[in-house]
C-alpha cells in the first residue's frame, strides 16, 4: 500500500514549550473518537491544551525519561514528531533505551502516534526511520517495535521501516528492525 499524500519532510524534535500552539492543536486532534494514542504512559484527556499545560506536559515528559530504581521504567527519550518544513508538531514519539521484561514481551523500544488530521502522509514511516537511527546512536543494534494485531496502520509503519516479524504474543505482533 502507498501513502495517499506526500507533503513535507519529518523531524523528531525534543519537547519544547515554544511549540505550544501546534502542540495544543495536536492534543485536541487526538481527542477525536478513535484517535488512540500510542507513545507514552500519560493520558491525553488529562492534558490541558494551553501554553501552561504544554509546560506541564514538557516537564512531565522530561522527568519520565530517567529510569526508576525499581527497574519498572527504563531510561528513554521523548520526541515530538514535527513537520520538517514548518516545525509544526504532528505527533509523539518515545524511544526506550533498553528492554525490561515487559518491553521485551509487549512494549518494544519505540512507541509513536501521528495526529489524525495528518495521517497517511508518511510522517510515521519517516519518524520511525529517524528513531531507529537515534537508537543506533545509543548503541542499540536491533530495535523491537510491536503493534496490536488489529492495528494495520502501525503494522504498515513497522514494515515500511524494515521490521521483520518474530512472533505474536497475545494480541501483540513483535517486529525487529536491524539498525543499518
Ligand atoms: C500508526 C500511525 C502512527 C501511522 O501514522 P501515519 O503517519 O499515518 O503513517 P504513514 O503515513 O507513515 O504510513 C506508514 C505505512 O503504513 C501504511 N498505513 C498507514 N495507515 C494505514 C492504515 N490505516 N491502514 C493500512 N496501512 C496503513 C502506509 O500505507 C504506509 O506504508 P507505505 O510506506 O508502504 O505506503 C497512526 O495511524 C497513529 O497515530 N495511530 C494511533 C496510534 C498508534 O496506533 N500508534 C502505534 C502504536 S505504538
Amino acid at each position: 500500500m502507498t501513502t495517499t499524500r506526500s507533503t513535507s519532510p519529518t523531524a523528531l524534535v525534543r519537547p519544547d514549550v515554544r511549540l505550544h500552539q501546534s502542540w495544543a492543536a495536536t492534543v485536541l486532534d487526538f481527542r477525536h473518537p478513535g484517535a488512540m494514542h500510542g507513545s507514552g504512559e500519560w493520558h491525553m484527556p488529562e492534558v490541558v491544551a494551553t501554553e501552561a499545560g504544554c509546560g506541564d506536559f514538557v516537564a512531565a515528559q522530561l522527568a519520565a525519561e530517567s529510569a526508576d530504581p525499581a527497574g519498572t521504567r527504563v531510561a528513554s527519550t521523548y520526541y515530538w514528531i514535527a513537520d520538517g518544513a514548518s516545525g509544526e508538531v504532528l505527533g509523539f514519539f518515545h524511544l526506550r533505551h533498553e528492554l525490561n521484561e515487559w518491553l521485551l514481551d509487549q512494549g518494544g523500544h519505540i512507541g509513536y502516534s501521528v495526529r489524525p488530521s495528518r495521517r497517511r502522509e508518511g510522517h510515521a514511516r519517516r519518524a520511525l526511520a529517524a528513531g531507529v537511527r537515534r537508537a543506533g546512536a545509543l548503541g542499540i543494534e536491533r530495535v523491537l517495535v510491536t503493534c496490536d494485531a488489529e492495528n494495520a496502520a502501525s503494522r504498515g509503519t513497522i514494515r515500511a521501516a524494515g521490521g521483520v516479524l518474530e512472533d505474536v504474543r497475545g494480541t501483540k505482533e513483535r517486529y525487529w528492525i536491524t539498525v543499518g
